[in-house]
């Protein structure tokens, strides 16, 4: 009964966003409309193309650095010299794999997912290193039992501990950033990543996938905790349903900022 309430609550608390995905100087903020539960309605495609995939499966399109395996040693240089980060957190490759798991209760959960294949196309663009934030302790598949793990960690201003950091940091320049709105902000792990990963003094661009919220306080939530971060303004977000046809549109947001 929790569970629905708090599924409930989330639900018609969101803000109503625009459709769609494309770039902001200012932060969504929406309207007031009625909403709909992020992700948990995708349907039955969506269900059976997840059932097939392998869960926690790793970006097919470039290198993921932060993983069990260990961290680049050397981060790569990309053409213009310089040397680029592309961090993002996505409960795919946080959730626990559990052959079990409904995957018509819960489709986001499957890899790739959405912040993850953003991410993928960022580094497709940017040349740059991929770094999966993962927690220790993964999160539900379940999708209420996910929303209710990441509320109390919400009220309990937790910092789930992070499976690694970034490898030579100080040799990157330039961090993309990417991070679903879990309630109405950032899971609570990216702040462990911001707290554990000193940003400041380099360049960094935020990407969002979220549902009816938009961006809510996300990015005052960033700024908070990497005040000293030059974070940009031109921010790349993305609503859920339409994060598997935005290659295009992600693409030309990097470009746009000069990679
Ligand atoms: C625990 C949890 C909380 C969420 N809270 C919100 C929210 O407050 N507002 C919103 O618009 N979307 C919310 N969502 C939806 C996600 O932002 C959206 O599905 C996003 O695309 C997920 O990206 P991912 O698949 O990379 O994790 C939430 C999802 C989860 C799992």
């Amino acid at each position: 009964m929790r569970k629905k309430v708090i599924a409930l609550v989330l639900t018609s608390a969101l803000l109503m966003a625009a459709a769609g995905c494309g770039n902001t100087g200012t932060q969504s903020s929406g309207g007031q409309t009625e909403n709909t539960q992020p992700a948990v309605e995708n349907t039955t495609a969506a269900a059976d193309d997840a059932q097939e995939d392998t869960q926690n499966e790793e970006q097919t399109t470039g290198d993921v650095i932060g993983t069990a395996e260990g961290t680049a040693a050397v981060p790569e240089e990309t053409e213009d010299g310089s040397h680029i980060l592309v961090a993002y957190f996505s409960w795919a490759d946080n959730a626990v794999t559990d052959e079990n798991v409904d995957a018509v209760s819960s489709p986001s959960v499957t890899a790739p997912g959405n912040v993850q294949e953003l991410a993928g196309w960022v580094q497709e663009e940017t040349g740059g290193d991929l770094f999966s934030i993962r927690v220790t302790d993964p999160y539900p598949s379940d999708w209420d039992a996910c929303l209710e793990r990441a509320n109390d960690e919400r009220g309990e201003d937790a910092r789930p501990q992070l499976q690694e950091n970034v490898e030579n940091l100080d040799h990157y320049d330039t961090v993309f950033l990417g991070y679903p709105n879990w309630w109405y902000g950032v899971p609570m792990a990216l702040l462990s990543f911001l707290e554990e990963n000193d940003l400041s003094g380099k360049q960094v661009y935020l990407f969002c996938s979220h549902g009816t919220g938009g961006l809510a306080d996300s990015v005052d939530i960033i700024e908070e905790a990497a005040p000293a971060a030059e974070i940009s303004d031109n921010i790349f977000d993305c609503y859920e349903e339409d994060v598997h046809s935005s290659r295009e549109e992600i693409l030309s947001w990097v470009e746009g900022l000069g990679y």
